[in-house]
């Protein structure tokens, strides 16, 4: 069957959706919805479908299956919500929501709907973290012991032009929900739930509400603990997430996606092979590494896919048409939201988060900043 596409929000993004679907050869693009009339016309100009002024015009023209919404995050709660209450299905992209509140509400909508919500986070979807995943999750690379995350990236005065960046109401929070969230929930996806945060946040150099820079320490259900580090400050810019485990170091260094190249893995010396080779496993590591080239990562190459809105869109389209579930559901994603609340709590409070905090009574169910005093929140940010 060919699946029917809609896409909300015709901005930057919208076009790697389009091309992305476009490229399956397996969907048509009914409709697109932008409340810049002149945007919808100029994405239905390249990629097809009918223009429409808003997403309650294109819902009640066409059919689609499938509604991509590529608004800013402000808007996305209310438009998923108006798509599930017409029973259809959501793509949303990342960040999904702007609190834990509003990702619950999206998730009645989406229980008493025939559609279904899935959320774009591509790095989760390139080979080499299908690879990861499937490795790390049957042990086969021993047991994650240390995690480090770093997105360290550069954003100009000038991106913060569009009115709806660098506000709580528009764009939600700073490097931690819009920029890192996409190592965080890579991280997470691989490492599993989390039970503690420690956090700090800070406005260095951009006309924002909230941070520009923020920093975390986590502790893991498993005991594992990690270091997270968000920045829009940093001019060489760098993607890195590094896992140690007990059977050696698994790490990817990229930018804005990776490809099998960009993904290490060095085992860790292993004691009895050294001692069959007689090397000492502190001092001749190289040695004993080149001995083991069948280590599990190795052993696990195949097709390089690399990580990109196509790698996630043909594996959506494969999974509706296959009858499947996508991974990457809502409630799938529901831990990478509790993780950055918990972020902005601990920055703002001051004090460690743990997981279960996190009821619909705690201060920052309801929104990010906790509605915390403006002065208080300065304070928080330190200027
Ligand atoms: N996955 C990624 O790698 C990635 C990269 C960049 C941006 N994004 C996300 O994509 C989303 C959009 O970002 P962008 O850079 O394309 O923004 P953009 O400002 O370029 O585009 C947003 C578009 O949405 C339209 N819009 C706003 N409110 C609307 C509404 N209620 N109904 C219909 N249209 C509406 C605007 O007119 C604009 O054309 C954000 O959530 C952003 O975080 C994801």
């Amino acid at each position: 069957m060919t699946v029917r596409i809609a896409i909300v929000g015709c901005g930057n993004i919208s076009r790697r959706h389009a091309e992305a679907y476009a490229n399956t050869g397996r969907t048509e693009l009914v409709g697109v919805a932008d409340i810049v009339e002149a945007k919808a016309q100029e994405l239905a100009g390249k990629y097809g479908g009918t223009p429409y002024a808003s997403v309650t015009e294109l819902l009640a023209a066409e059919d689609p299956d499938l509604v991509s919404v590529t608004t800013p995050p402000g808007s996305h709660a209310e438009i998923a919500i108006e798509i599930l209450a017409a029973g259809k299905s959501v793509l949303l992209e990342k960040p999904p929501v702007l609190s834990l509140a509003e990702m619950d509400a999206v998730a009645e909508a989406e229980r008493v709907s025939a559609g279904s919500v899935w959320v774009i986070f591509q790095h989760r979807h390139g080979s080499g973290a299908l690879r990861a995943a499937d490795l790390l999750g049957r042990g086969a690379l021993g047991r994650p012991l240390v995690a480090v995350c770093e997105t360290l990236w550069f954003r100009p005065l000038s991106y913060f032009d569009p009115d709806w960046r660098g506000t709580w109401v528009g764009e939600g929070g700073g490097p931690t929900l819009g920029h890192g969230i996409h190592q965080i929930d890579l991280l997470l996806h691989l490492l599993g739930p989390w039970r503690t945060i420690n956090a700090t946040a800070v406005r260095l150099g951009r006309p924002v509400e909230f941070e520009d820079v923020s920093m975390a320490s986590v502790i893991f259900e498993s005991d594992a603990v990690g270091t997270v580090i968000n920045s829009l400050l940093s001019p060489r810019e760098l993607s890195r997430i590094r896992i140690d485990t007990s059977g050696g170091t698994l790490e990817v260094n990229h930018v804005y996606g990776y490809s099998d190249g960009d993904w290490t893995f060095h085992p860790a010396p292993d004691a009895a092979k050294a001692a069959a080779l007689g090397i000492d496993p502190g001092v001749r590591k190289t040695a004993i590494e080149s001995s083991v080239a069948d280590d599990p990562w190795t052993a696990s190459a195949g097709d390089d896919v690399p990580s990109n809105h196509e790698a996630q869109i043909s594996r959506l389209i494969d999974d509706l048409q296959a009858g499947r579930s996508h991974e990457t559901t809502l409630a799938g994603t529901r831990p990478t939201m509790e993780f950055v609340t918990a972020l902005y709590a601990s920055a703002i409070t001051g004090r460690p988060v743990h997981r279960t905090d996190l009821t619909p009574d705690h201060p920052f169910y309801q929104a990010l900043h906790g509605n915390t005093p403006k002065t208080e929140l300065s304070e928080s940010f330190r200027t």
